[in-house]
């Protein structure tokens, strides 16, 4: 058995900066109250006619991520892409990355973890290299949000939460067995499914019945999110992820280098910051910045935190997620 450790990190988002102050100008709503209530002052969101969809970005975090590792395109031997906005209905975005980053024909596996989607793909991509099947995996997650929301009042509740942008990681083989993901840990509630989905398009509800039925009232196309009801499970589920991760490893959360959560809302963060008695130095967020960028966010924060020097060698590293499904889960690493 072999280990499996990070040894790449890119990210890219937009330059397009989308302000609190900017979508007061498209609905009913404020700075004070999207600050107070979630800690965003700002998001990327991508401008009409760039080139830049969820692909797109996320082979541009790749490059980055393929150069910082040391290698070179035709080292990598496997491709996980978590994204809930896919260019296409289908085939996934793992195939586009193949081809737009001129990647072997290897395999290219496509994650719809939503939040969650990093720490599952990254659990995945640490599987095959513990076995030895693969060597050195492109683990990657983008979102493109802002093409699929309600920009109206009906959608305030959701829209000014989401980001666009794109995170991705190299996992390569790492012989000492001290060192990299330590443990995964993933979990599900199916049925809460509908708390936070996107109904339609889907078989049950496709496409030409939509148009027939030309109804201006439907909003299953948009993003539903019953805000109280995901708040209070992610609060919990976080928790009980970090303490999988932790109890797994005989850790304590005093030995928590560095919490990255998954940027749902600062005022999560900063719960289950509280709740494990971490310092300001202990956890990583930047939703300030970036809005949730849902399979992206912890991605991104992670080679943010690594570029500022926050990350050293031998610390432990905690990832955790939570989102729609409900899914939830954690990844501890040793740096
Ligand atoms: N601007 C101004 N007012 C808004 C608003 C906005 N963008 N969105 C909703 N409101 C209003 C509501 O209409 C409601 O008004 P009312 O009291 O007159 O009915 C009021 O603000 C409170 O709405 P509510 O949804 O109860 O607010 P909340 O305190 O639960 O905060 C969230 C909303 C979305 C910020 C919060 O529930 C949340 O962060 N949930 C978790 C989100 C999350 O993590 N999602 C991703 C999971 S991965």
């Amino acid at each position: 058995m072999y280990n499996s450790k990070i040894t790449g990190l890119g990210y890219y988002v937009p330059d397009n900066i989308v302000t609190n102050a900017d979508l007061t100008k498209m609905m009913d709503t404020s700075d004070e109250w999207i600050q107070e209530r979630t800690g965003i002052q700002e998001r990327r969101w991508i401008v009409e006619g760039s080139e830049d969809t969820s692909s797109v970005m996320g082979a541009k975090a790749s490059r980055i991520a393929i150069e910082r590792a040391g290698l070179t395109k035709d080292d990598i031997d496997f491709i996980i892409f978590a994204t809930l906005s896919p260019d296409y209905y289908f085939p996934g975005g793992g195939v586009q990355l193949q081809e737009m980053l001129d990647l072997k024909t290897v395999g290219a596996l496509d994650v719809r973890n939503q939040c969650s989607g990093f720490v599952y793909s990254l659990s995945v991509a640490d599987q095959f290299i513990k076995t030895g099947m693969y060597k050195n995996i492109l683990v990657v997650g983008a979102e493109f949000h802002s093409g699929g929301l309600d920009k109206t009042d009906r959608g305030r509740g959701v829209t000014v939460i989401f980001g666009d942008g794109a995170g991705a990681a190299i996992l390569s083989r790492c012989e000492d067995n001290n060192k990299g993901i330590l443990s995964s840990h993933l979990f599900s509630e199916g049925k809460h499914a509908q708390e936070l989905t996107v109904i339609s398009p889907s078989i049950k509800h496709w496409v030409p019945a939509i148009l027939a039925a030309n109804d201006e009232s439907d909003e299953s196309y948009f993003p539903y999110m019953n805000g109280t009801f995901v708040f209070k499970h992610a609060v919990v589920r976080f928790s009980e992820a970090i303490v999988a991760g932790l109890q797994a490893n005989s850790l304590q959360a005093s030995d928590i280098n560095m919490l990255i959560p998954h940027q749902a809302n600062l005022r999560i963060s900063q719960f289950v910051q509280k709740k494990f008695g971490l310092r300001d130095d202990q956890v990583y967020n930047n939703i300030m910045k970036y809005g949730n960028t849902t399979a992206a966010s912890i991605i991104i924060a992670l080679s943010e935190a690594w570029e500022k020097g926050k990350i050293k060698d031998n610390d432990i590293v905690v990832l955790a997620a939570f989102g729609s499904g409900f899914t939830w889960g954690s990844v501890i690493i040793r740096w």
